[in-house]
């Protein structure tokens, strides 16, 4: 297993190369099994869950002839089963579920299961494709799928779930009427592919707000999409010239989509100059203090919750981050703790108390994001810092040793 060494201290200058979005790359992969053809998917970032993502499809009889585009032929997927041994490493998997259904009228999908981050319910998923008129069943720990047909209706959502407004959007694309589905998520993610059912053929409107209507078509095209740059990507390396008093520019990115992370970093201190194609942030000699809660999209995103806490651990006075979407995120805290870091946790808030410096020291890296913050950590702490568990890293963040050298980060991966 790999492990990263990082000697911090380094303030860091220069240019990031932003990758496509994980999280629009997945839902458009399960998109391309709704119809058979030929789609053409570019800007896929080389990642682990992407991986994952392409061994489900090709598990499921799509075949991929590689290269930016990379073309997926899904006139040869004869299964719809999604087995546990896949969807065990990624829980986005549960994204084939509704265009499965959709084009199939049964699907055999295993439950994920808990997560470090929370217990992530698929309840809602569920409940909403049985308001199309689908069949479900729960056998065996897989979700048993059948309908004879399906048909638009009034779906509203308890929480506005990116996944789950994901999974209606494409099983309702192809259902027989209207569907609306209500307090349905907002994030860019959700946007984009809206967009691109919408140029294979789809009917969508209202995406982007909390009630998106969908009128239902007989078939649809295959794909010819790129992905957007990865708003959590860059967020992270904004996030890294905060933190280490540096001068970065982020490009591609999308500004709109970062607007409220680049609120609260100009709380924090950090200056910017934001364009159509870059963003450049220059971190603060100091960093203030700012509070954070975590809310859906246009709110501060959960996924920034780890990085931005790096952050405030530096910073000058005390910081109230509060979690609102997912009940175990603060796995990261111990660790940073072990740096040196004063942070108190009082159920889904943390209290962090600004100090000075943070120590190198050995790490865990639990999850996703949360290695993320560890990384900024030791970028900006005094002496070694090695993190283990990197798999992690790599399930979302692309080369991302190669990108921070890029930028004068003394980092590097070892074997373990
Ligand atoms: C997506 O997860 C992202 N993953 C997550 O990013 C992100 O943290 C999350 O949205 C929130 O922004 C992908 O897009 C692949 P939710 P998702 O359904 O869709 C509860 C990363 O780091 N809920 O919006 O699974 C749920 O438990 C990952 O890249 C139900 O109760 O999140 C959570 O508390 C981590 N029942 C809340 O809603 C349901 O059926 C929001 O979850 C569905 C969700």
């Amino acid at each position: 297993m790999d492990k990263i060494i990082i000697e911090g201290g380094v303030p860091l200058n220069g240019t990031v190369q932003i990758s496509g979005a994980k999280n629009a790359a997945l839902p458009l992969l399960a998109a391309t099994l709704l119809t058979g053809g030929v789609h053409r998917l570019r800007n896929i970032p080389r990642l682990r869950d992407i991986r994952t993502a392409k061994t489900l499809l090709y598990h499921l009889g799509a075949t991929f002839e590689e290269g930016d585009p990379l073309c997926i032929h899904t006139d040869t997927v004869d299964s719809y089963e999604a087995p546990y041994d896949l969807v065990k490493t990624m829980r986005a998997s549960v994204l084939v579920l509704g265009p499965l259904v959709a084009r199939f009228k049964k699907a055999r999908v295993s439950l994920p299961g808990g997560c470090a981050i929370g217990a992530r319910p698929i309840n809602l998923h569920l409940s909403g494709l049985e308001r199309l008129g689908v069949k479900i069943e729960l056998l065996h720990g897989y979700v048993e799928a059948s309908a004879k047909r399906l048909v638009g209706n009034h779906i509203y959502f308890d929480i506005p779930t990116v996944t789950g407004t994901a999974n209606l959007m494409m099983a309702a694309v192809l259902a027989e009427g209207q569907t609306v589905l209500e307090n349905a998520a907002r994030e860019p993610e959700v946007v984009e592919l809206a967009q691109c059912l919408t140029n294979m053929g789809g009917s969508i409107q209202g995406v982007g707000t909390s009630v998106i209507t969908i009128e239902g078509v007989s078939e649809l095209r295959p794909m010819d999409h790129t992905i957007m740059p990865d708003r959590i990507e860059a967020a992270t390396y904004l996030t890294a010239a905060g933190i280490t008093r540096g001068n970065i520019t982020v490009r591609p990115c999308i500004s709109e989509h970062l607007e409220a992370v680049i609120h609260k970093l100009e709380q924090a201190g950090m200056l910017f100059e934001i364009t159509d194609d870059y963003i450049q942030g220059v971190g603060g000699k100091t960093i203030h203090n700012t509070d954070i809660k975590t809310d859906p999209h246009p709110g501060f995103p959960t996924d920034m919750q780890a990085q931005i806490m790096a952050m405030m651990c530096l910073a000058n006075g005390q910081s109230i981050i509060t979690e609102r979407i997912f009940e175990n995120r603060f796995m990261h805290v111990s660790e940073l703790k072990r740096m040196g870091a004063d942070i108190s946790i009082e159920g889904n808030t943390a209290i962090v108390r600004g100090r000075s410096t943070l120590q190198g020291a050995p790490v865990m890296a639990t999850d996703l994001r949360a290695s993320a913050s560890l990384v900024l950590a030791g970028l900006a702490a005094e002496g070694v810092t090695e993190i283990a568990r990197v798999y992690h890293l790599d399930r979302g963040y692309q080369g991302i040793e190669e990108k921070l050298r890029g930028v004068g980060a003394k980092i590097e991966r070892v074997k373990e």
